[in-house]
C-alpha cells in the first residue's frame, strides 16, 4: 500500500536501517508493515520521502498544537541553542525555566504555582504520584498509601503511571509489578446520552463508599479531566468532575489532574480544569507544552503541598530528578508556544474547529454504523460498529487505508477520532471528513 513512497532509494535505505536496528514503541514487529519515512513537515501536514502529503489528524501523538515546523518556534529554538543548551538543574537555574514556571503559575488557577520539571507525560505522572505519596509521610500519616484511578484511564508507561492506568487493560505482562490502586467506574458520555446522570451518580457513590470504608488510607486520586485519551477518547461532563473533586478534597484526598493530553487547548479551554471550575492539588502537563517540539513536562503543585517538603533535613525533600530536567531549549520553545496562543488567537481557532466538528457530527449521527458520537474542543470522536479491539486486523487495515489517502487517522480500538493541529484549515478539515466517511464506507463494503 505504501509502495510508491518506499521506492525512493534514500527511503529504502532508512527503512532497511530501521528494520535492522530500531525497536519501535507499541509495535509488534512480527506483523507491522513498513514504517513511513517522513522527510519534512509543515503546518498540519507531514511529507513522506516520495513527496506525498499526509494530513496529521492525530497531531503527532497529540503533541503538535500550533502546527509542524512553526517559524516562530523554530526561531525560539535556534536562538536558545545559540546561548546555552543544557544546565543541570540542581544548584543551577536559568531564565527560560524560571520564566516558564512564572507563566504557568500565572495561567493556572489558585495557588497551583510550584513547578517541578521533567521530560514526558509518564514522568510528570510519576512525579505527581511520588509527591502525593511522600506528602503523607512528611505530614505524619504514612498509612495513606492507596491510589485511586479510573476505569479506562491511561497515564503513561512507567511503573507508577502504569499502575494508575491499569484500568486501560494495556499492561497485563506487568500486573505483578504494579502498586496498590483502586479503580473507580468512569461515567463516559456522548451526544444524546440519556443515562449519563445515572452513570455519574453510580461513579460518585462508588467513590463515597470507598471513602467511608477506607478513606484514611487513600493518598490520592488521579483523573484525566473531561477526556480519557488512550482509553478511547471517552468524555465526561464538567459537572461530574466538579462533584468528584469537591468530594475528594473534602475528605483530604489529594487530587491529581493528568492534563498531559487535555492541556493547552485540546478541550476548548487552555486547561480542562477551567470548565469544571476546580483547582486540583497537582496537575501534570506535557505534550502540547512545547507544541510537540521537545520532550518536556511539568508537575505543578499547590503551594501547601510544596511546603510539606520543607525542613532542615534532606529526608523531607523530594528525592527525584532527571538529567534533562528543565532543559533550556525545551523551556524556550514552551515559552514561545504560550505566546502564540495570544498572537494567533489560538482559542478562537479551536472554537472554529469545534464548530466544524459539530456540523460533521450531525452527518455522522445519520449513519447506522456510528455510535456514541462526541465532540470536545478540537476533538471529534465516535465508535464504529464492527471495528475490532486495539490493533485488530480491521483497525490496522483501516489505518493503512487512511494513510494511503494521505490521512493520518489511527483507530483506538473501535473508536475513530480526529485531533488536528490548531492551524488546520477549513479545506483540510473538509478533506479529512470526506476521507473519514469514505473509510467508514470501506468497512461496510
Ligand atoms: C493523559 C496522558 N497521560 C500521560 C501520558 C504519557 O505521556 P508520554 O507518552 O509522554 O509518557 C499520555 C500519553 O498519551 C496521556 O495521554
Amino acid at each position: 500500500m505504501n509502495g510508491a513512497k518506499n521506492r525512493d532509494p534514500q527511503a529504502r535505505e532508512i527503512i532497511a536501517g530501521d528494520r535492522q536496528h530500531v525497536w519501535h514503541p507499541f509495535t509488534q514487529h512480527g506483523t507491522e508493515g513498513e514504517p513511513t519515512v517522513i522527510v519534512r513537515a509543515k503546518g498540519a501536514s507531514l511529507f513522506d520521502a516520495g513527496g506525498k502529503e499526509i494530513l496529521d489528524l492525530v497531531s503527532s501523538w497529540w503533541t503538535c498544537t500550533h502546527g509542524h515546523a512553526h517559524p516562530r518556534l523554530n526561531e525560539a529554538l535556534a536562538k536558545q541553542a545559540g546561548e546555552f543548551e543544557h544546565v543541570m538543574f540542581a544548584g543551577f537555574t536559568h531564565a527560560p525555566a524560571v520564566t516558564l514556571a512564572e507563566s504557568l503559575a500565572r495561567l493556572l488557577p489558585g495557588d497551583l504555582s510550584r513547578v517541578f520539571f521533567s521530560d514526558d507525560g509518564s514522568t510528570s505522572v510519576e512525579v505527581a504520584l511520588k509527591i502525593a505519596y511522600q506528602y503523607w509521610i512528611n505530614r505524619g500519616e504514612p498509612q495513606r498509601t492507596m491510589l485511586l484511578a479510573f476505569d479506562g484511564g491511561y497515564h503513561g508507561d512507567t511503573l507508577g503511571a502504569m499502575s494508575v492506568g491499569r484500568g486501560s487493560q494495556m499492561f497485563s505482562p506487568f500486573r505483578d509489578l504494579m502498586c496498590k490502586v483502586c479503580v473507580l467506574p468512569y461515567p463516559s458520555t456522548f451526544e444524546g446520552d440519556e443515562a449519563v446522570e445515572e452513570r455519574e451518580a453510580g461513579a460518585l457513590s462508588a467513590f463515597e463508599a470507598l471513602l467511608a470504608d477506607r478513606g484514611q488510607t487513600i493518598a490520592a486520586l488521579i483523573i484525566e479531566p473531561l477526556l480519557q485519551g488512550a482509553g478511547g477518547m471517552r468524555v465526561c461532563r464538567p459537572h461530574f468532575l466538579k462533584r468528584l473533586v469537591e468530594t475528594a478534597q473534602a475528605a483530604g484526598v489529594i487530587v491529581i489532574f493528568d492534563e498531559v493530553l487535555t492541556g493547552f487547548g485540546r478541550t476548548g479551554t487552555l486547561f480542562a480544569l477551567e470548565q469544571a471550575g476546580v483547582v486540583p492539588d497537582l496537575i501534570c502537563l506535557s505534550k502540547g507544552l512545547t507544541s510537540g517540539y521537545m520532550p518536556l513536562a511539568v508537575t505543578v503543585a499547590r503551594e501547601a503541598i510544596f511546603e510539606a517538603f520543607l525542613g532542615d533535613s534532606f529526608d523531607r525533600a523530594l528525592p527525584h530528578g532527571h538529567s534533562f530536567t528543565a532543559n533550556p531549549l525545551a523551556c524556550a520553545v514552551a515559552l514561545r508556544s504560550l505566546d502564540l496562543f495570544e498572537e494567533e488567537q489560538t482559542l478562537e481557532r479551536i472554537a472554529a474547529i469545534n464548530a466544524r466538528h459539530r456540523a460533521m457530527l450531525v452527518e455522522l449521527q445519520t449513519r447506522p454504523d456510528v455510535t456514541r458520537p462526541r465532540v470536545l474542543g478540537s476533538i471529534l470522536a465516535f465508535d464504529v460498529k464492527g471495528l475490532g479491539a486495539y490493533q485488530s486486523e480491521e483497525s490496522r487495515a483501516l489505518k493503512a487505508w487512511f494513510l494511503a489517502q494521505g490521512l493520518n487517522i489511527r483507530p483506538l480500538g473501535s473508536t475513530l477520532y480526529l485531533m488536528p493541529p490548531y492551524c488546520v484549515t477549513g479545506d483540510e478539515l473538509s478533506g479529512a471528513y470526506a476521507g473519514l466517511i469514505a473509510g467508514l464506507d470501506t468497512l461496510t463494503g
